[in-house]
């Protein structure tokens, strides 16, 4: 059996813009969207949410850049997966490196975290991606293999999950990986998901690329087998060159 995997393309905002600049950009997206054949995701930051998501249209998807893995409570800076909801998200963003390395998170937290949103019906991205160091030391593939081991619950499915690959040494820093090299760590991902989830699961799954994804790279990185679409930073800060992505993705 084939699988058709429908494009996702991603824009993670992280913390920038003001609401009216969040506002402009999401109509931006939204006015250039209509006839684009790819699941379009916005994430801005949270006090973005709800504002952004009075101007979605389109079918247009709001995404948060994280979340708590508990209901409610004392958690000072937090913020609930019943609130993402509230806030009209469908998606959440989960253990991006800046995530793991800044905000000391782990891959059981973010396993919790993924569990939380899945009990709040959300989709959530879960973001592996090794460091320029294990890269040079050869550990890409070990790296990846133990992330999704430890933060990709069992119950995943090609509805609740989508991974994104985002190698550290390519976010933000103009470095991309080459086609093929994203290429092999994709396929990598699929065949490793293989041996905790099901077959149908693994090959309805989408893996998105991410990591200084651009218009100028994007066709020739979304043309390989395993990348089914990208998580992009800088570029989904202007709606030409978000769109423009989401144009390669649809096209393919
Ligand atoms: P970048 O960020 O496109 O700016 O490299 C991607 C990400 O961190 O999700």
């Amino acid at each position: 059996m084939t699988f058709k995997r429908k494009p996702v393309v991603a824009g993670n905002w992280k913390m920038n813009g003001l609401k009216e600049e969040g506002i402009e950009l999401a109509r931006g997206v939204v006015e250039g969207s209509s006839d684009l054949n790819c699941e379009i995701i916005v994430c801005p930051s949270f006090p973005l949410l709800h504002p952004v998501s009075e101007v979605l249209e389109n079918d247009v998807k709001l995404g948060a850049q994280d979340c708590h893995f508990e209901p409610g409570g004392a958690y000072t800076g937090d913020v609930a997966v019943s609130m993402l909801v509230d806030a009209n998200c469908s998606h959440v963003i989960l253990g991006h490196s800046e995530r793991r390395a800044d905000h000391g998170e782990t891959d059981d937290i973010v396993k919790a975290k993924a569990e939380a949103a899945y009990a709040a019906g959300l989709v959530a991205i879960i973001c592996v991606g090794e460091t320029q160091e294990q890269r040079d030391q050869g550990l890409t593939m070990a790296t990846i293999s133990t992330q999704l081991d430890a933060s990709v619950p069992n119950e995943a499915t090609a509805e609740n999950t989508i991974i994104a690959y985002e190698p550290v040494w390519a976010i933000g820093t103009g470095l991309t990986a080459t086609p093929e090299d994203a290429q092999d760590v994709h396929d990598h991902i699929r065949t490793y998901l293989k041996t905790s989830h099901s077959y149908e699961v693994t090959e309805a799954m989408r893996i998105l690329y991410g990591g200084s994804m651009k218009p100028e790279n994007a066709s020739d990185l979304l043309a390989q087998p395993d990348i089914d679409g990208g998580l992009i930073g800088g570029a989904a800060l202007n709606a030409d060159s978000f769109l423009a992505i989401a144009k390669a993705a649809s096209d393919l």
